[in-house]
């Protein structure tokens, strides 16, 4: 029993940096997405602007919850491709997000296993990524689906 709760408790302090991680300020991550919205527009499928913004990169309107690289009509590069094409059931969450957004280019590393995968994306955010990542949660109606996926692509 003892050894029970034991363990339960090193998991939940195990778990608390990556939720503190998660608990962004949509508010704050709409203004940080200033810094985003030359490449990225935010804009729904019947056309409503979140933000206007530019199309150097993909839209970013529902990406939490959203499988990776899956914009139509968008010429992603081929680190990002290959990262799609090796996990095909993996979706954006808030945490991949955040990761992302602070430099692209570990990140495809990591996911493609490949040290010179490359990214189109030349930008880098050094802070307040948590709350970009909520404000972009906040306009993603699939985002409440990532627990499950999120889980699977531990393993
Ligand atoms: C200078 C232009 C530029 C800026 C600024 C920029 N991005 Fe990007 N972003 C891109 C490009 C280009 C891609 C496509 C990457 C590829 O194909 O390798 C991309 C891809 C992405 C993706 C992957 C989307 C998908 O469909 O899988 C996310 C998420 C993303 N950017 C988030 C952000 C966020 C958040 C910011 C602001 C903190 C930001 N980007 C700033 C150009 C930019």
């Amino acid at each position: 029993m003892k050894i029970s709760i034991y363990a339960t408790l090193a998991s939940l302090s195990l778990a608390l940096p990556a939720m503190a991680q998660d608990a962004g300020d949509a508010t704050k991550g709409e203004k940080e997405f200033n810094k985003c919205k030359a490449c990225h527009m935010v804009q729904a499928p019947d056309g409503t602007d979140v933000v206007k913004g530019g199309k150097t990169g993909p839209n970013l309107y529902g990406v939490v919850g959203r499988k990776i690289a899956s914009v139509e009509g968008f010429k992603y590069g081929d680190g990002i491709l290959e990262v799609a094409e090796k996990n095909p059931d993996m979706v954006w969450t808030e945490e991949a997000l955040v990761e992302y957004m602070t430099d692209p280019k570990p990140w495809l590393v990591e996911q493609t296993g490949d040290s010179a995968a490359k990214t189109k994306m030349t930008f880098k955010l050094g802070k307040n990524q948590a709350d970009v990542a909520a404000f972009l949660a906040k306009h993603s109606p699939d985002a409440g689906a990532e627990a499950a996926p999120a889980e699977a692509e531990a393993n």
